[in-house]
């Protein structure tokens, strides 16, 4: 069975001290939700002290980004090794405001897979199409692309150790959720994509995450799909309420 997992990318929100606080009071929250893993993503600037507070408890620190090398010449860039140092487990790449404010690469993306998952970190891979792709029918195609370029050579051991997500370009912030169908949809087609490139078992147990606008009240919808496996949320994840309520999505 594949456990579910509730991550909330914080993106350019919170300072250290809202961050601790933040964490500080979703540990109990996420103490009692045995049927979900809880993953918070701060910024850089506030993931050491989200992981001291986090420490011993359910809640996971992931960073948002990465370097691909351990170190070097690469000014405003943080690596791996450095996550790890913070208190990170999971980090976030490829998410569709890197590729799109950053020009983020599929390949660039593939050399951050491959750093984490070196590192021992959990990366966590964003795909999903444009409006504009998804109007062409082109949705399947990019994300074939995506997938198969961000995660060139990997073995089917390492991709045991990702998670993925898919975040319709056109759902993030914008209140705007793909429907449960359609974003189960997308799922299918990536979880064959995995049996094609790394086979049965691979498939069946890669965890992909649903992302764009989820909230307290369509969650359960998403989450009734036996195709999505969690979800990635920005916006209804910095409110300890309705990050709360994300957690204890409703259940059958
Ligand atoms: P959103 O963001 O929940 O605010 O749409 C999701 C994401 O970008 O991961």
């Amino acid at each position: 069975m594949r456990k579910p997992v509730i991550a909330g990318n914080w993106k350019m929100y919170k300072t250290i001290a809202e961050a601790v606080d933040f964490i500080e009071k979703i540990k109990p929250v996420a103490a009692k939700a045995e049927h979900c893993e809880v993953v918070a993503a701060p910024p850089f600037t506030a993931l050491a002290a989200a992981a001291a507070a986090a420490k011993g408890s359910q809640v996971k620190i992931s960073a948002q980004n990465c370097h691909w090398d351990k170190e070097g010449a690469h000014t405003g860039d943080i690596s791996t090794v450095m996550l790890c140092d913070a208190g990170c487990t999971h980090v976030i790449i490829g998410h569709s405001e890197r590729r799109h404010d950053c020009g983020e690469t599929d390949e660039q993306i593939n050399q951050k897979v491959k750093a984490a998952l070196a590192a021992g970190l959990t990366p966590i891979v964003c795909v999903g199409e444009t409006l504009a792709e998804r109007e062409r029918g082109e949705t399947e195609k990019i994300l074939e692309r995506q997938f198969t370029a961000g995660l060139a050579g990997l073995t089917a051991a390492d991709f045991s150790r990702i998670m993925i997500a898919y975040e319709p370009v056109w759902a993030i912030g914008t209140g705007r959720t793909a429907t449960p169908e359609m974003a189960a949809e997308a799922h299918r087609y990536l979880r064959g994509l995995a049996r094609q490139v790394f086979g049965e078992a691979a498939a069946d147990g890669i965890r992909i995450l649903y992302g764009g606008s989820v909230k307290p009240d369509n969650v359960g919808g998403l989450m009734a799909q036996n195709e999505i496996d969690g979800a990635l949320v920005g916006g209804a994840s910095l409110k300890v309420e309705s990050f709360t309520a994300l957690v204890n999505y409703p259940r059958g």
